[in-house]
């Protein structure tokens, strides 16, 4: 049996740090691709030297082509361009959708069996991008970001309780932009719904933080965004898949019929990974106010898509 490959794209902070994520959980290749020469190959090489103290095996590859991606089972995308302090997810959309556009039609030529993760930002929009270029199902195309959004909820409430992280299950649902909703009915500290243990105005305000979560680090790294969590969250997905564990994770998936106002759109919702991909979008009984934020989400990335229509993406 060989090895699972998984290609990241883009050998950023995000991407490399994804990179390094994989190959210490030692259950994949990893092909690292980026268009700067030298710099996919240099870190490929380091992290392939960091195996024996680490004590994995899994084999990096860097490349400034798509050659060595070929036959992946999975493909993340994390090319474009990351916010500035002051920008939004949403004003990096064109460039970056030319960008994601590129890429996928590139990776797919190599690995037209694999499942594509996109990463780059606005996340929804990019999603639709690679889903509709890749003409592939859309079980096999999801983007990266609940789990994102909801760790930053989940150490948010850790911190103001000062429990264990592991105690805590969140999901926050929709767009990862401004109009994320973190779904306060579904957080549980150790089964206990969050909403009996923190006052109304302490979990409002670590709402408010955690949908600023993202620009929170913007505003303090200056030369661009997040990539730990974003990275860990990324890994997340894989295992899922690769491992079939048939985890519930929050991810953006083609809504079909279960969310209100969400249908054909790549919208933030609780998703089944294994090895089918997305095998099942699971459906929640949300209360009527985040029924109604999680409309008003998929709108705000209805409107994202419709410019990536209008803009020839
Ligand atoms: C964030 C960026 C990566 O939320 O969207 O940190």
């Amino acid at each position: 049996m060989s090895r699972k490959k998984i290609s990241v794209v883009g050998a950023g902070n995000v991407g490399a740090t994804t990179a390094q994520r994989l190959a210490e959980k030692d259950f994949c290749d990893v092909v690292l691709v980026d268009i700067l020469e030298g710099m996919p190959q240099g870190k490929a090489l380091d992290l392939m030297q960091s195996g024996p103290v680490y004590g994995y095996d899994s084999k990096v590859t860097g490349t400034n082509g798509y050659e060595e991606t070929a036959g992946s089972d999975i493909i993340i995308i994390t090319s474009g361009l990351p916010r500035k302090p002051g920008m939004s997810r949403d004003d990096l959309l064109k460039v970056n959708a030319g960008i994601v556009k590129d890429v996928t039609l590139k990776a797919i030529a190599k690995s037209p069996g694999a499942m594509i993760i996109v990463v780059s930002n606005p996340l929804d929009a990019m999603t639709y991008v690679a889903y509709k270029h890749s003409k592939f199902p859309a079980h096999k195309v999801m983007g990266m970001a609940g789990i994102l959004d909801s760790a930053r909820f989940r150490c948010f409430i850790a911190m103001e309780l000062g429990v264990s992280v592991r105690d805590i299950t969140a999901f926050v649902l929709g767009g990862h932009g401004d109009t994320m909703v973190p779904s306060t009915k579904y957080t549980t500290v150790a089964g206990i719904p969050v909403e009996d243990l923190i006052p109304k105005p302490k979990l409002d305000a670590i709402v408010e933080r955690t949908r600023k979560g993202g620009g929170e680090i913007v505003a303090l790294l200056k030369t661009g965004s997040a990539y730990y969590a974003p990275s860990a969250a990324s890994v997340q997905m894989c295992e899922s898949i690769i491992l079939d564990k048939k985890m519930i994770l929050p991810c953006a998936v083609l809504s079909q019929g279960k969310y209100e106002g969400c249908d054909g759109l790549f919208v933030g919702l609780p998703a089944k990974l294994g090895e089918g991909g997305v095998e099942e979008v699971v459906k929640f009984k949300l209360s009527a106010e985040e029924s109604a934020a999680l409309k008003q989400s998929a709108g705000a990335v209805k409107e994202l898509c419709e410019a990536v229509d209008r803009l020839g993406f």
